[in-house]
């Protein structure tokens, strides 16, 4: 039988370390998959440092990355980009993940040349369109564009249910993402895990990311503030922040925590240093999707910077709280943590709900059956 052709697209950092895993696997396996791996380039250096860390080369890049660019420009350029492509390159399955304006544009690209979509982390909702914003109208959309579900947990899978999806069209392999955090974990010198014995202090360090639309402006605004009332309260306490490049986060982080002696405002990190990063952090606050799943297999508690999260399942298990951008709320949740053992072990040793690491072998095997 011919290999199955498989179009993996991307555009953004998270994409590329959750698709990384499956396009590594079906590389290492050529009789059975061709490959070909189109980059948006919705994202520059964000994207470029993790497809050299997992070392893949994209074999078309759009190139779509403007400074300050609308999510209007964003859905244009991929369209037009994508589609284009597709008129040249039949593939079996489109691949795309997650939520963003590439996942979106790519797959309606995709359904224009009737191409089947396949998408990676289905069914994540939190049932309000403002909430994340965009993200949460990319899901709604891409699930109507989709063939196949490829869900990370059960709760996903309900959520694609109860919205009409057929039953046999959905399978449950746990997040990708996961699978990319092991094979970091793996291959890091020196090696940086789960500590055997979870705790706070002596040297504490909070590690926080940030660069949520709905949390641009004034809600960044009061997280910061939050940061700097900790770093008041807790003499020991130092804060790792690496920028996000967008110009809608530093305009307000910069002023606010710029000068701070405790406070390394880094630039974004390579995936293994902000893996080792997680590792040395005492708490991590973030309104980061992907962050929320990786912080259980690092034993460590996570703060979330939103208002409502489609990640249930890292709260039910208890290595997450939803804070919002409260300052008030973060203080005191992350007092409580700093201050009492038995708290923060709580939440700091919790088996990871999202996967196990073998999502990409799950994926692989979920295309060829439905192929
Ligand atoms: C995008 C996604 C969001 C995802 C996030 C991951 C959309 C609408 N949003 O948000 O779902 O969680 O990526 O980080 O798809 N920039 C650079 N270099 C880079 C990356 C970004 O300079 O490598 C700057 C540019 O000025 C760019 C701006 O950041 O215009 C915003 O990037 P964009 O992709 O529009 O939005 P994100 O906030 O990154
Ligand atoms: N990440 C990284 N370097 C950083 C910050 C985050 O490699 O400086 C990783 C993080 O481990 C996670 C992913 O980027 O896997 C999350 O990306 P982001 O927060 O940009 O997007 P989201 O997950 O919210 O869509």
């Amino acid at each position: 039988m011919a290999p199955l052709k498989l179009a993996f697209v991307f555009g953004t950092r998270p994409e590329a370390i959750k698709l990384a895993p499956i396009i590594v696997a079906a590389q290492a396996r050529p009789a059975e998959f061709d490959v070909e791996v189109i980059s948006t380039g919705q994202h520059r250096e964000m994207l470029d440092q993790m497809l050299e860390w997992f070392e893949i080369d994209a074999t078309v890049d759009l190139a779509v990355m403007r400074p300050d660019q609308t999510i209007t420009f964003i859905t244009s350029a991929v369209l037009g980009g994508v589609g284009a492509h597709f008129e040249n390159s039949r593939p079996d399955w489109v691949i795309v993940h997650g939520d963003t304006t590439t996942t979106f544009a790519a797959a309606l690209a995709a359904f224009y040349q009737r191409l089947p979509v396949a998408h990676v982390e289905a069914g994540l909702r939190t049932g309000d369109i403002y909430s994340p914003y965009p993200e949460e109208m990319n899901r709604l959309l891409t699930t109507r564009l989709t063939s196949l579900h490829l869900a990370p947990t059960g709760a996903a899978r309900s959520n694609l249910l109860a919205e009409g999806v057929p039953a046999d069209r959905i399978v449950v392999t746990g997040n990708p993402g996961i699978d990319a955090l092991m094979l970091t974990l793996a291959k890091l010198t020196p090696p940086a895990g789960r500590p055997a014995r979870p705790e706070p202090g002596p040297a504490r360090n909070l590690l926080v990311t940030m660069h949520r639309r709905e949390n641009h402006g004034a809600p960044m605004g009061g997280i910061c503030r939050a940061v700097l009332d900790l770093l008041d309260r807790y003499p020991d306490l130092t804060v790792t922040l690496p920028l996000h490049l967008s110009p809608r986060v530093r305009e307000i982080v910069l002023p606010l925590l710029g000068e701070h002696p405790r406070v390394d405002l880094c630039e974004p990190l390579a995936y293994p240093q902000f893996v080792a990063a997680m590792a040395r952090a005492t708490l991590i606050l973030s309104d980061s999707g992907g962050v929320q799943e990786e912080a259980p297999s690092m034993g460590k508690p996570v703060l979330v910077l939103r208002e409502m999260t489609e990640r249930p399942e890292a709260v039910a298990a208890g290595a997450a709280v939803i804070v919002g951008a409260d300052r008030e709320l973060i203080v005191s949740v992350a007092a409580r943590l700093l201050d009492d053992r038995d708290a923060y072990a709580q939440m700091a040793t919790v088996v990871n709900p999202f996967g196990d690491g073998t999502a990409a072998q799950q994926i692989l095997a979920a295309l060829v059956d439905h192929r």
